[in-house]
């Protein structure tokens, strides 16, 4: 039996093994995907395991994307670029590290808001962590014009403009209200907005009426950010089908099957928020 997984520390919350666990079911394939708690300083242990064949893969969640990346054998361009991976593919005694959070984010988009791309001009992104780099790389993809990434942290929102390269140019939350008169899209990829925390002194109402607003948070579902942009008539994505998408390039490579993010998905897991 094909056996995945998924590994970080804590891991009891994580709602993969309920994703993969409905696709098992629905594909009727015989294999299993179980949560095994792996904190980063025994992540190569756990990478002979791997090596030995106990696995066919599975995903990394935080804290050990990092070292996950530096372990493995082998990495996808978009992992290289972004410097973390979330899925991991183990052939023989070689694993190949991906990073999904890209293609999770833009499934997403392009299922809730299909071509939200068309002409976007100018984006505004919220936050300079690992989430933001996944976003970075996605719009700059999608050919995005112009993206203003606000930091808290100014200086970090410049490392990451530095790093990424192109049409990224950085500044401080307090420049949203500057900038947001053209800006098509906006993205939260900051920790903003879980456990009742909210972005204090961000004025969406200066947004064009078409702009959408999507945030990755999806803890609660209704962020305060797309509460506010919802109150406002603008378009909203919230951030589970993120999730829900980043998790079918590892389902695919592992059993087989590329899986479908379906209405009855995304209500079983929205039922545990
Ligand atoms: P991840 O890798 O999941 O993106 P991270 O690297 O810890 O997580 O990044 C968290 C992001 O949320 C950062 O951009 C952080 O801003 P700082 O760089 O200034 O720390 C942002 N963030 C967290 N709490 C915040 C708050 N209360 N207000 C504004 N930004 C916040």
């Amino acid at each position: 039996m094909k056996r995945a997984f998924v590994i970080g520390h804590p891991i009891t919350h994580s709602r993969s093994p309920l994703i993969h666990g409905y696709w098992l079911r629905t594909y009727g394939i015989e294999g299993s995907y179980e949560a095994i708690d792996v904190e980063p300083h025994v992540l190569a242990k756990f990478f002979e395991r791997l090596k030995r064949g106990e696995f066919v893969g599975g995903n990394v969640t935080i804290p050990d994307k990092e070292v996950a990346y530096a372990l493995c054998d082998e990495r996808d361009p978009l992992a290289e670029s972004i410097g973390a991976v979330n899925t991991l593919v183990v052939t023989g005694d070689q694993v190949r590290g991906l990073n999904t959070d890209y293609l999770g984010f833009l499934g997403n988009l392009d299922q809730q808001a299909p071509n939200w791309d068309h002409d976007l001009q100018s984006a505004i992104v919220l936050g300079a962590g690992g989430a933001a780099r996944a976003v970075l790389v996605a719009l700059k993809a999608r050919g995005v014009k112009s993206i203003r990434l606000l930091n808290r942290t100014a200086s970090k929102a410049e490392e990451l403009a530095i790093d990424l390269e192109g049409p990224i140019r950085a500044g401080s939350l307090g420049e949203f209200d500057s900038h947001c008169g053209d800006a098509g899209l906006v993205v939260n990829t900051s920790s903003v907005g879980m456990n009742g925390t909210k972005f204090e002194g961000l004025d969406l109402g200066r947004l064009p009426r078409t702009a959408l607003v999507t945030d990755i948070v999806y803890t609660p579902l209704v962020t305060p950010l797309l509460a506010e942009a919802r109150a406002l008539g603008l378009r909203t994505v919230d951030g589970l089908g993120m999730l829900l998408h980043q998790a079918v390039p590892g389902f695919e490579a592992w059993f087989g099957k590329r899986p479908e993010v379906t209405p009855q998905l995304r209500a079983l897991v929205e039922a545990t928020l």
